[in-house]
């Protein structure tokens, strides 16, 4: 009997790349790989990387050195870098790391078999990163890693030009995945039992674009809801603010499964800023679009992203930005130092802000983002909420950690398990970003 090969494989980055590295890990086991914990053990191992900031690259770029010793130890190990990392660098990678072996754009992934078995009979190296903007190649793999919630993607690339931004040049440009396709894998979700289901794109609120069957993102969430009643929460990121229209706050509304949380990245609030970044909008039209959501969804949650430092920010534009969140008042909100990205066009400007002052940028906006999530969601306290739950929690097996319909994370005790459970949680306390609770039903 012959060993089954073994793949350790790593994921960076943001949600589409953890769904990209599940159907990868799909199609492997589908040519009788197992997986393993350890990189000692593995025949083949992955890398799902992320470009989005020099630090998500730095974390790879530290880690390939550990290769030349495990490959001295054994000389069949097959390395790979796939994911946005390897789109961007290509074959840059070989030359300078010649303990790589693949080097697999976030649009060949399907490939990933045959070339690991055409280095395996040929030992040379191979890149593959020429189907940037072909269809999405990865929609009919079922494998899943939970069986409580599932990652949907719906689209990829991203056609707007955000001047930091290099997703344009990772993933590509929009494609939309047809409807059918779409509904197909959600049906056998909600047959599987699934409970939430999150659809990403980088950009869902263009979804449909260049679709003959003339659809748009909201069209799609209706006829989720209509083909699976059954999948009780149906969520989506990301959105830019462009892009959210009238007919997706209504559909938020109307349909019982979509989920009352929206992330709406605003990145700055300074007009000045903003159209250096051309994001196409303006603080004002930002916070009217907010003002919309919040008519259809009251009682609903809005996060956001920011980026501090970007080339020619300054005190004044900074102090707008925090002006904005206190005027929005996010349940929470990711921010992020500007960090200058090759081939994207804000290059050309001078990274101007200096570290510190990034740094200081980011304390300063973080605080006041943490006071105003704390003091939103005090709303919750004395309220029954429903949470799904997914978990017992890793420092006490007798508390449950899951999520309510807004997000939020909830904490509850339990004596027996409730994983994959929706019970209804008197909340009792707010603990950080937690909200603290017993289960009532
Ligand atoms: N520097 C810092 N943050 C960035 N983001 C995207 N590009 C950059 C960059 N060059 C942030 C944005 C985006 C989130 C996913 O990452 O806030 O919304
Ligand atoms: Fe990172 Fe963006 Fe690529 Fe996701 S799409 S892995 S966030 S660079």
């Amino acid at each position: 009997m012959t060993m089954n090969k073994k793949v350790f494989l790593q994921t960076f980055g943001c949600q589409m790349n953890e769904r990209d590295s599940e159907a990868v890990e799909g199609l492997l086991l589908g040519r009788g790989y197992e997986t393993t914990p350890a990189l000692e053990d593995a025949d083949l191992i992955l890398y799902n990387t992320c470009s989005i900031r020099d630090h998500a690259e730095q974390k790879v770029f530290g880690r390939i050195g550990s290769f030349r010793k495990l490959k001295e130890k054994k000389p069949t190990l097959i390395v790979g870098i796939i994911g946005c990392m390897a789109q961007e660098h290509g074959e840059n990678f070989f030359k300078k790391n010649p303990e790589i072996d693949l080097v697999c754009g976030p649009g060949n992934l399907s490939q990933i078999p045959d070339l690991v078995e055409a280095i395996e009979t040929k030992r040379s190296p191979r890149l593959a990163i020429d189907r940037l903007n072909e269809e999405y190649s990865l929609e009919d793999v079922r494998h899943r890693w939970g069986s409580i919630k599932a990652l949907v993607t719906i689209m990829k690339g991203c056609d707007h030009r955000c001047t930091y931004c290099i997703v344009p040049y990772t993933r590509g440009e929009e494609k939309s995945r047809s409807s059918e396709n779409i509904l197909r894998e959600i049906k056998d979700l909600e047959v599987r039992g699934f409970k939430d289901v999150m659809l990403l794109g980088q950009n869902v609120n263009s979804y449909g674009k260049g679709l003959p069957e003339g659809i748009d993102f909201a069209g799609l969430l209706y006829k989720i809801q209509e083909t699976a009643p059954g999948i009780p929460r149906i969520r989506f990121i990301t959105s830019h603010p462009k892009d959210a229209h009238t007919r997706l706050f209504q559909a938020m509304r109307d349909l019982p499964g979509v989920c009352e949380h929206l992330h709406l990245p605003v990145q700055s609030g300074s007009d000045r800023i903003l159209r250096r970044m051309k994001r196409e909008h303006t603080a004002q039209w930002y916070l009217e679009q907010i003002d919309e959501y919040r008519q259809y969804a009251p009682e609903g949650s809005l996060t956001t992203d920011f980026i501090v430092g970007f080339p020619g920010e300054t005190e004044e534009d900074f102090m707008e930005t925090v002006g904005l969140a206190e005027s929005a008042q996010f349940d929470s909100a990711y921010i992020f130092e500007y960090s200058p990205r090759p081939g994207t066009p804000a290059l050309k400007l001078e990274d101007d802000v200096p570290p510190k002052e990034k740094r200081r940028r980011l304390q300063c906006l973080l605080a006041a983002q943490k006071a105003m999530s704390l003091k939103k969601n005090q709303r919750f306290v004395g309220k029954i909420i429903q949470v799904l739950f997914e978990s017992p929690t890793r420092k006490d097996k007798n508390r449950y950690s899951g999520r309510t319909r807004e997000f939020k994370r909830v904490v509850a005790p339990s004596a027996r398990s409730v994983t994959g459970e929706l019970l209804n949680v008197r909340i009792s306390a707010v603990a950080d970003e937690t909200l603290v609770g017993e289960i009532v039903s």
